[in-house]
């Protein structure tokens, strides 16, 4: 049964009781519902282990695409289980917490894309994957971190292009294809505020450890970086490459994943410009407990709803970015 408490404060508070055995339980309502879990990277370490997959924007678009359940428990933010319902609209979308939203998908209104759009009717539109369904509506095709230079490569090299909401990876996108890409002028408050003083003083203390960054950071960052690259590309190249201590430009909740699958590798997070830190955590990420994971499978609440135009609509830009992920075997 769902309170009106619950609907005002977006999850289901019920206390959990201190005696439930919550990794034990959620994997139990898990079978008995047919549920998945996906997780990304930049949840708590916790709820990455209790989750069946942990990936990218990219992978979880992927991976909710092909899912057999009947329920998908997005532990993410609000944008990717709107994505998931809209490639799933017969499935039950749950989110642990509907106030998990994300700074950059909010610094893009859909009103406002819309008017710009109006302003300037013979561009295409690019949209980051982190923007809501409405925005994405308003679209030619999407992008994730992990596809967005082949995505713009996919267009003529004269094609006049709008790229929405993430100005940094519209630089560095503009910088990396010899495009110049019309950019929204939006960011992720985590990315934008990585200190580059900082990554000096880390560089000087290891000086034989190697940088990664996400496209989000800004320019002044990637600069310092030996390898830019989407969470699902940061981890790989961790891996594989020989270095054995890396200073890690993204939301430091990959360095959960970095460690498990690199146990003799050292990891150092970058801390912001702001406070004293040592980390930079996405707040909205980390609304996803395993104690809200219980009650939203124990509830089946809250549930992500879309309406159906709306739905179709933003459907085909994100099918057609699939559709090129999977020409690209990425
Ligand atoms: P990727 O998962 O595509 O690397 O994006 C990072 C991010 O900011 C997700 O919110
Ligand atoms: Fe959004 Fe930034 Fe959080 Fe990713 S890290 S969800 S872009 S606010």
């Amino acid at each position: 049964m769902i309170n009106s408490e619950w609907e005002k404060v977006g999850y289901v508070n019920e206390p959990v009781s201190g005696d439930i055995d919550l990794r034990n339980e959620i994997r139990r309502m898990c079978k008995e519902k047919n549920a998945v879990i996906l997780a990304h990277y930049y949840t708590r370490g916790e709820v990455q282990d209790v989750a069946d997959f942990v990936g990218d924007s990219l992978a979880l678009a992927q991976q909710a695409e092909k899912t057999s359940a009947d329920i998908i428990v997005m532990c993410g933010v609000h944008f990717m289980a709107e994505t998931n319902k809209i490639l799933c609209p017969d499935k039950k979308v749950l989110i642990p917490d509907l106030n998990a939203g994300c700074s950059l998908a909010d610094s893009c209104p859909a009103e406002e894309l819309a008017k710009f759009k109006e302003e300037h009717p013979d561009y295409k539109v690019i949209a980051y994957v982190n923007t809501s369904a409405a925005v994405k509506a308003l679209t030619d095709i999407v992008v994730t971190s992990s596809n967005a230079r082949e995505v713009v490569e996919s267009f003529p090299k004269d094609e006049k292009i709008i790229f929405a909401p993430d100005k940094n990876l519209g630089n560095y996108l503009n910088a990396i294809t010899g495009r110049s890409m019309m950019l929204w002028n939006g960011g992720c408050h985590v990315h934008e505020e990585f200190s580059i003083e900082k990554i000096v003083e880390l560089k000087c203390a290891n000086p034989d450890a190697k940088v990664l960054a996400h496209p989000e950071c800004k320019s002044g960052v990637l600069a310092l970086a030996d390898f830019v690259g989407s969470t699902a590309a940061i981890l790989s190249f961790a891996q594989k490459d020989d270095c054995t201590t890396f200073i890690v430009a993204t939301e430091s909740g990959i360095l959960h994943e970095m460690q498990k699958r690199c146990p003799q590798k050292k990891f150092i997070p970058v801390p912001p410009f702001t406070g004293s830190c040592a980390c930079n955590e996405c707040n909205y990420m980390r609304l996803n407990t395993l104690e809200k994971i219980y009650n939203t499978l124990k509830y089946e609440w809250p549930t992500v709803e879309l309406d159906g135009t709306l739905r179709e609509r933003a459907k085909l830009p994100i099918e057609r970015m699939l559709e090129i992920s999977a020409k690209i075997g990425k």
